[in-house]
């Protein structure tokens, strides 16, 4: 591995998910140790509180931080850069769907996915948590022609660590024990967490749960719905968990998923388990040296089948939403 420092950009890093994501990453957590320079875009009013957070780096000496850069040209701060994390958006408040945030939010990738192919390393790996992250992450790529699709991805790890953590929890094992987890489609209410496929200690889980009750009205609603529950709970959206989501996300992406179990991750379709090619969907993938290829050949029943058109009809209106804006 390159001992070169990796160049990281984050996007909205004044925010609250900047203000857990940036410490995870300079204190080494993505690199394991390989040096990380920070490159942090935000909008001119953020700056200066953005300054303060840049303070609060520098005091916690991180050994593997390389260097901060911070401003408000996306030209400049995204120059050169390995990944960039595509945070900086608006949240969603209470009573609003993900999607509502679609005409707030669109124009900011437009203009970074510009940014991005005029100026990012040519190994440029981006990964956008900003909500709505599949669509947004569809209108980057198609802002940056010259980065190839596979390049880009949005999150859905959150809702697969959720995923984890509620059927840990219902079958009293450890989250270690939890393997290939799926999350299929959209970041938002219509996702569909699988658990025909998963497997706790080695066994099917849909069989170990053997509650098709639970199933259907707790697991699913519960992991899809999570999101509004802190929202409720906190008065603000998820922060410190998609941070780590974020990283888990890109340490994966960059350095490998673990042998023999899988991820979720929003791609570029291939046309795979027929999504349409081209929506931007979460799908079981395992990653390797900075590469992420969908697992194939998964029997896709009934119920599993619904659950996944429902979610990717949903990333077609709003493809076609954000056609309509102009934004693509
Ligand atoms: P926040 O409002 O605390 O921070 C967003 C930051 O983005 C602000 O500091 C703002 O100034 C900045 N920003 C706005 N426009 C920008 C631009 N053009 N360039 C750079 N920065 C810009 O919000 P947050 O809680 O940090 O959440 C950020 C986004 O992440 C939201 O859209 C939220 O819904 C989303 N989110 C996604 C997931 C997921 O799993 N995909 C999870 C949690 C939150
Ligand atoms: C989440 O899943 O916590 C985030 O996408 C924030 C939200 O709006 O739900």
């Amino acid at each position: 591995m390159s001992s070169a420092p990796l160049k990281v950009a984050v996007t909205g890093a004044a925010g609250q998910i900047g203000y857990s994501l940036l410490f995870r990453l300079a204190s080494g957590a993505l690199t394991n140790g390989r040096p990380i320079e920070l490159r942090l875009l935000e909008i001119t009013p953020a700056l200066k509180a953005l300054e303060g957070v840049v303070m609060e780096l520098d005091d916690c000496a991180f050994p593997s931080l390389a260097g901060v850069e911070i401003g408000d040209d996306a030209e400049k701060i995204f120059d050169g850069v390995n990944l960039a994390l595509l945070v900086g958006a608006r949240p969603r408040g209470p009573g609003m769907e993900r999607g509502d945030l679609l005409s707030a939010n669109g124009a900011i990738f437009t203009a970074q996915g510009k940014a991005l192919n005029a100026v990012a390393a040519d190994d440029v790996r981006i990964g956008v948590t900003g909500n709505p992250a599949n669509t947004n992450a569809l209108i980057a790529h198609k802002n940056a022609p010259d980065i190839p699709a596979e390049r880009f991805s949005a999150l859905t790890r959150l809702d697969h660590n959720r995923a984890i953590s509620q059927l840990a929890a219902k079958t009293g094992a450890p989250v270690t024990d939890i393997t290939k987890m799926t999350i299929w489609g959209n970041h938002s209410a219509t996702q569909y967490p699988d658990l025909f496929h998963a497997e706790v200690a080695g066994k099917n889980a849909a069989e170990t749960v053997g509650d098709q009750d639970w199933l259907e009205n707790t697991f699913i609603p519960t992991v899809a719905k999570r999101g509004a529950a802190i929202i409720e709970a906190r008065g603000s959206s998820s922060a410190a968990s998609a941070a780590s989501a974020t990283v888990d996300a890109a340490r994966d992406w960059l350095f490998g998923s673990a042998e023999g179990d899988w991820v979720s991750m929003a791609v570029v379709s291939d046309g795979s388990y027929g999504v349409p090619e081209g929506l931007v969907s979460s799908f079981p993938v395992t990653t390797k040296d900075g590469d992420w290829s969908i697992v194939q050949g998964l029997d896709i029943d009934d119920f599993s089948r619904a659950r996944i058109d429902a979610s990717v009809a949903e990333l077609a209106d709003e493809r076609d939403a954000v056609t309509e804006l102009g934004l693509i």
